[in-house]
């Protein structure tokens, strides 16, 4: 199938791009074990994530949906020693395993998982220390909400990036009107006029099938 040929495609261009990784592997099945739905980012998209971090020398990461930890494995090691990620998750038993598998791979002290509605907590936090990067990955009806947030609490010249937004290019059918859509096209809809931002949507396919990043450069 085309779904069978894309998950080929992305596991070849990882065999020559990215050391297979026990520490990875054992956050997957460790949440899988425990029963977390497996719709973490895949190992491309992790990769991208911590090139990025590293890139623009990310020293504060904020990330919305915690999940199993894999996404924030990626992110926090590219954090530097004294580096800082926080990240939101509602779901106690989620972070329970994030917290295990972030303990595994040694990353514990870099990051800080707060478990509780986002919007809850990230409208309780100051923009005193600004952060260099947020990742979205959480609820999709909240995107917009999300994306506020984040725009509020990352630096001018840092980068805020949204998972899922073509949605196998559902996003892009209006017929298709469930929350999740509705909340991406929300977002898309912010963006058209909101001076403070130029984005793109870098749409991926790979082992996940059709979706896309938007990418968002606050100026
Ligand atoms: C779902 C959520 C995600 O963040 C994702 O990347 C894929 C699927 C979901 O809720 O189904
Ligand atoms: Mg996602």
């Amino acid at each position: 199938s085309i779904e069978e040929n894309w998950t080929r495609s992305d596991q070849f261009h990882n065999s020559f791009l990215t050391q297979p990784d026990e520490t990875l592997e054992f956050a997957l099945k460790n949440s899988t074990d425990h029963g977390l739905p497996s719709i973490q980012v895949t190992t491309s998209q992790g990769k991208y994530l911590n090139l990025i971090a590293k890139t623009i020398g990310a020293r504060r990461i904020l990330e919305i949906g915690t999940l199993g930890g894999f996404s924030t494995i990626w992110l926090a090691r590219a954090l530097p020693e004294d580096g800082k990620l926080i990240s939101c998750e509602l779901e106690q038993t989620y972070a329970e395993v994030a917290r295990a598998n972030l303990k595994n791979a040694g990353v514990q002290s870099k990051v800080e998982i707060i478990v509780a509605p986002a919007k809850e907590t990230l409208s309780k936090m100051t923009p005193e220390q600004p952060f260099d990067l947020a990742f979205i990955d959480a609820d999709k009806s909240s995107s917009l909400i999300y994306f506020l947030q984040a725009k509020r609490l990352v630096r001018k010249g840092g980068v805020v990036i949204v998972d899922n937004v073509v949605r196998r290019g559902t996003v892009a059918d209006p017929a298709i009107t469930n929350d999740s859509n509705e909340g991406v096209r929300s977002l898309l809809k912010h963006l058209k006029d909101d001076k403070d931002v130029e984005a793109t949507t870098i749409a991926w396919v790979g082992e996940k099938g059709y979706d896309g990043f938007l990418y968002a450069l606050l100026k």
